[in-house]
C-alpha cells in the first residue's frame, strides 16, 4: 500500500455532538429557530467526489489524487438518509435537494430518490424533491431520475463557451454534453428546469448576455449567482465579484427586464421577468444583499453533520444517533433542539466585519455539504 499524504487542508470541521434533549421537542410542523425562521428546505449531499474541479470550489491542489475522500462506511446509507429525512419532514421541510460533489456519482441515486418520493409534508403533500448537478452526467440519467421521481432539476452552467467552460471545470470537459444534459432533461419532464452560473468578474463575465441569449424563450430559468468566499478554497476578493445590480442593468439594456414577485418565501434567488414575456432569469446576491433574515434552509453532510449556515465553522454529528439507539421521536428531539438554538445569519453579518476574523475559523467547504 502506499504512503498516504494527509493534505494541509481538511474540509472537514470540528462537529458538535447532537444531544437528545431531556425535555422532548416534538414534531409538529411549526419550529422555528432563535431568529422565529422555519425549517422548510433541507439539503442532502449524497457524495464528496465531483468529476469537475471548479477553481472556486474543488481547486486542483487540494482536491488531488491524495486528497482523503471520505470511507464508504463513513456515508449516510440511503436508508439512514431516508429516515432522517422523514424527521426533518415531521419538523416542517417541504424542499429536498440533493447535492454533492455531483450528487449523479452517488451509485444507485434512483432507489434514494423513490425512497424520499414517498415522504409526505406534515399537509399530507408530496415533497418538492430535486437535485443539483453539473450535468456531465444528465443525458445518460434524466429518463430513470424522471422514472424514480425527481420532480426537477438545477444545473451548474458557468459558460456557453466551450474554451471558457472547459477552464473553468478544469477537468476539460465540453459544454455541448452538458447541454444535451440540460435538453434531455428537458425532454424528460425534470422541470421547471434552473441553471445556475456562478460569475466571476474577469473571468466569465461576459457570458451573461450571450447565456441569457441562449434560454431565453426555453422555458428554463437561467440564475446568475455572485461568487462567494466559502470554505478554506477562495480568498474574499471583492474584486472577482460582479454585483448581481450590474448584472440585471447588462442583461435590461439588451433585453428588458421587469421584477417579478418572490415565488416563496426565504427564496434565494431575486425574479426579473423578459418585459416580452420570454421567460425570466434569477439573481442570488449573497454578497451584496444577505437573504439571511428568511432563511430556512438546512444542510445535511454526506456523513450526516447538520449545518445550519452555509458558511458555518462546525456541524452538528446526527450519525451517531442515527446509527445509535436513538428513536424517531429522540431524533426529532435532537434535531428540534438544534434548531432552536439556531442564530446563523452569516451573510448579513459579515458586511460588517473584517475578512479574516468574521467567523473566527474556518469554514466548511461547498463541495463538502453541497450549495
Ligand atoms: P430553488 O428551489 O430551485 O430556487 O433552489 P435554491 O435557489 O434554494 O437552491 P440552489 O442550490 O439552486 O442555490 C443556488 C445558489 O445559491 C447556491 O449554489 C449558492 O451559491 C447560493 N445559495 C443557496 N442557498 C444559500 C444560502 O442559504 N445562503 C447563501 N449565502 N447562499 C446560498
Ligand atoms: N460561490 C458561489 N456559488 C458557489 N457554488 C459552489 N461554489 C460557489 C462559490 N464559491 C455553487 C454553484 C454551483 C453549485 C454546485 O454550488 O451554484 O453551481
Ligand atoms: Fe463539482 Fe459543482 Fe463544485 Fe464544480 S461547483 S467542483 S461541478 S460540485
Ligand atoms: Fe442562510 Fe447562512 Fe446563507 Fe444566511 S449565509 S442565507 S443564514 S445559509
Amino acid at each position: 500500500m502506499s504512503e498516504r499524504v494527509i493534505p494541509l487542508i481538511d474540509q472537514r470541521l470540528r462537529s458538535l455532538t447532537a444531544q437528545v434533549p431531556t425535555q422532548a421537542i416534538p414534531a409538529t410542523g411549526l419550529l422555528g429557530d432563535a431568529l422565529g425562521r422555519p425549517l422548510r428546505d433541507l439539503r442532502i449531499s449524497v457524495t464528496d467526489r465531483c468529476n469537475f474541479r471548479c477553481s472556486y470550489c474543488m481547486p486542483k491542489e487540494i482536491f488531488d489524487k491524495d486528497y482523503a475522500y471520505l470511507p464508504h462506511s463513513a456515508l449516510l446509507s440511503f436508508e439512514e438518509i431516508t429516515r432522517v429525512a422523514r424527521v426533518f419532514v415531521a419538523h416542517g421541510v417541504q424542499k429536498i435537494r440533493l447535492t454533492g460533489g455531483e450528487p449523479l456519482l452517488r451509485k444507485n441515486i434512483e432507489i434514494l430518490i423513490e425512497q424520499l418520493a414517498a415522504l409526505r409534508t406534515t399537509e399530507g403533500r408530496p415533497l418538492d424533491i430535486t437535485l443539483t448537478t453539473n450535468g456531465s452526467l444528465l443525458e445518460r440519467k434524466a429518463a430513470s431520475l424522471k422514472a424514480a421521481g425527481l420532480q426537477r432539476v438545477t444545473v451548474s452552467l458557468d459558460g456557453l463557451d466551450d474554451a471558457i467552460f472547459r477552464t473553468m471545470n478544469d477537468v476539460d470537459f465540453p459544454v455541448a454534453d452538458v447541454l444535451r444534459g440540460i435538453e434531455a432533461a428537458q425532454a424528460a419532464g425534470l422541470g421547471p428546469i434552473k441553471v445556475n452560473m456562478v460569475v466571476k468578474r474577469g473571468t466569465n463575465d461576459h457570458q451573461i448576455l450571450p447565456m441569457a441569449r441562449h434560454f431565453q424563450g426555453s422555458g428554463i430559468v437561467l440564475r446568475f449567482i455572485e461568487y462567494m468566499d466559502v470554505g478554506a478554497t477562495n480568498g474574499w476578493r471583492m474584486d472577482e465579484v460582479l454585483p448581481s445590480a450590474e448584472v440585471v442593468q447588462r442583461v435590461h439594456a439588451e433585453l428588458p427586464l421587469v421584477q417579478l414577485e418572490p415565488s416563496a418565501p426565504g427564496e434565494t434567488a431575486e425574479r426579473w421577468g423578459y418585459a416580452d414575456g420570454s421567460g425570466e432569469i434569477g439573481v442570488i446576491s449573497s454578497v451584496t444583499q444577505a437573504f439571511c433574515g428568511d432563511c430556512n434552509r438546512a444542510r445535511l453532510s454526506t456523513e450526516g453533520q447538520l449545518y445550519l449556515c452555509l458558511f458555518a465553522t462546525h456541524g452538528h454529528d446526527l450519525r451517531h444517533l442515527i446509527r445509535g439507539s436513538a428513536s424517531d421521536a429522540e431524533l426529532a428531539s435532537a434535531i428540534g433542539a438544534i434548531w432552536q438554538g439556531r442564530s446563523d445569519r452569516y451573510s448579513q453579518l459579515r458586511a460588517s466585519m473584517p475578512p479574516d476574523q468574521s467567523t473566527g475559523g474556518r469554514r466548511v467547504e461547498m463541495s463538502y455539504i453541497g450549495g
